[in-house]
Parts: structure tokens; C-alpha cells; sequence
């Protein structure tokens, strides 16, 4: 098998002094696609930002490819949406790592064709802080994908999404996949359990299934009733689907 892209072993993390998530190992594979789910609190976006190298571990061993290009949508888009940016500039900006000030035309083109893909063409000399949260939460979508990352991780993508706009992306995630390694946080799990390879329960901890299935089996082995998922102190729901 290949060296993996990021390889986490043993890791603890936290804020502060106070560990969140810890005894986390976690090999990411560039053929992987693998869904984070877990209750609010439970350490997803803590180990999200470990996989980024944003957050350094408390102990144990976290290791990179050699450069490594990473695509990322954060989960929340805390930006100054007074600053005045164009929504193709902020996709541009997925590409661009500093060195350079101006994109290239390829480069340009290939981000309009993102934003066609997105549907979001007519907006793309729009200042990004004229849009909706749904449509913002596209261009950072487009942004992420900009750079041809070999791992693309995406943070509760859906929220601010409609249903078309969520569609889309549930179509677009197993195209990506086949280019490069994806690691989507949702809550969502009735739908990703249909387009991700295995879930990552998170937890305080994190436990790994090399499955797409949410079966009995994985929830008796790790004692966890269907209704409440329990890998930790804080459960976590599965809730019924609604009708209506
Ligand atoms: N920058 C920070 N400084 C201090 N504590 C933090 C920080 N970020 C997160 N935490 C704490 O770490 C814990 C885990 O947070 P994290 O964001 O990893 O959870 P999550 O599983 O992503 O939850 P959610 O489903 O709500 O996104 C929470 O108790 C949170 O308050
Ligand atoms: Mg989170």
C-alpha cells in the first residue's frame, strides 16, 4: 500500500491545556472517502484542524506527504464580508500560494469553469459579501477544489445549502473522489452513509469503520443503541427520517 497522505497516531489534542480528542490514530489514503460524524462538542473540527496541520498535537505523532496540497472549506465562513473581493478572486485565491500576485489565464479559466459548475456564474464579479450563506458556502466549495488538492476536507458543507444546491454536491463528491482523497464532516448520515467509503465516529476519541454501513454490528461492537450513538461521554443521535 501506498504511504498515506496523513497519518495520525496516538494523538491527543485540545485547547488551551484541556485535551478534547484523544488516542486518535487515523491513516488518510488517497483513494479514501471518509465521513466524521459525532455529536456537536465531539472533536470533528479538532481533528479536522489536526489533519490541516493547523493544530499541533498534544502527544503523539502526526505526519504529512511531502507537499502536500490540502483543499479545505472551513465550517464556518468567518470572513469580513465588507472586504471588497470578487467571488472569482476568492476562488483564484485557492490556487495562488503567495508567491505570486497574479493568476495565470488557465488559471482564470479554469475557475470560471468552477463557478459555472456551481451555478454561480452570474455572480462571479459579484463582491462576495452581496451573496446568500448557500451561494457563499459554493464559492468556498470552488475554492477548495481550485488547487487540484489531493485531499479535499470539507466541514458540514450542506448547511447554509438548499436541497439543488446539496444535490449537486452529493453528485459531485464520488466524481471528486476519484481524483483525491475526501474527508466530509456531516451530520447528515442517512445520505453520506450512501457516497462515503467508511465512517470515523468522533468522539473525544475516534473510531474508525472501514464501512459505508451504519449496521447493527457497528453499533452492538461499540455499544451503541441505535437511537444514541454513545463512543464517549456525549452521545450522539441518529435521528428517524421525517415524512413530511
Ligand atoms: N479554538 C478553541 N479554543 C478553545 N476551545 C475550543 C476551540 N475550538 C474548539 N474548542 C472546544 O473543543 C471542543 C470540540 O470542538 P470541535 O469544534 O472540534 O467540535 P465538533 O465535533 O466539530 O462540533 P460541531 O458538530 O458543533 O461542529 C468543544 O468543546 C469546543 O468548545
Ligand atoms: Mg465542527
Amino acid at each position: 500500500m501506498t504511504e498515506p497522505l496523513v497519518s495520525l497516531r496516538n494523538v491527543s489534542a485540545g485547547y488551551e491545556g484541556r485535551t478534547i480528542v484523544s488516542s486518535v490514530s487515523l491513516d488518510v489514503h488517497s483513494d479514501d472517502f471518509i465521513a466524521f460524524i459525532g455529536p456537536n462538542g465531539g472533536g470533528k473540527t479538532t481533528i479536522v484542524r489536526l489533519l490541516l496541520g493547523q493544530l499541533r498535537p498534544m502527544s503523539g505523532e502526526v505526519r504529512f506527504a511531502p507537499s502536500l496540497r490540502i483543499g479545505y472549506l472551513p465550517q464556518v465562513n468567518d470572513v469580513d464580508l465588507r472586504f471588497p473581493i470578487s467571488v472569482t478572486d476568492v476562488v483564484l485565491s485557492g490556487q495562488l500560494d503567495g508567491s505570486r500576485l497574479f493568476p495565470s489565464r488557465a488559471e482564470r479559466a479554469r475557475a470560471l469553469e468552477l463557478l459555472r459548475f456551481a451555478q454561480l456564474e452570474q455572480y462571479k464579479d459579484k463582491p462576495l459579501g452581496s451573496l446568500s450563506g448557500g451561494q457563499r458556502q459554493r464559492v468556498f466549495l470552488c475554492r477548495a477544489i481550485m488547487g487540484n488538492p489531493q485531499l479535499l476536507i470539507l466541514d458540514e458543507p450542506v448547511t447554509y445549502m438548499d436541497k439543488v444546491a446539496e444535490t449537486n454536491l452529493y453528485k459531485l463528491l464520488p466524481e471528486l473522489s476519484k481524483q483525491m482523497a475526501i474527508v466530509l464532516v456531516s451530520h447528515d448520515i442517512g445520505t453520506i452513509s450512501s457516497v462515503v467509503k467508511t465512517i470515523a465516529c468522533v468522539n473525544g476519541t475516534l473510531h474508525y469503520h472501514a464501512t459505508n454501513k451504519i449496521s447493527e454490528e457497528m453499533l452492538s461492537v461499540y455499544e451503541c443503541p441505535i437511537e444514541i450513538l454513545s463512543h464517549g461521554v456525549i452521545p450522539h443521535r441518529v435521528l428517524k427520517t421525517h415524512n413530511f
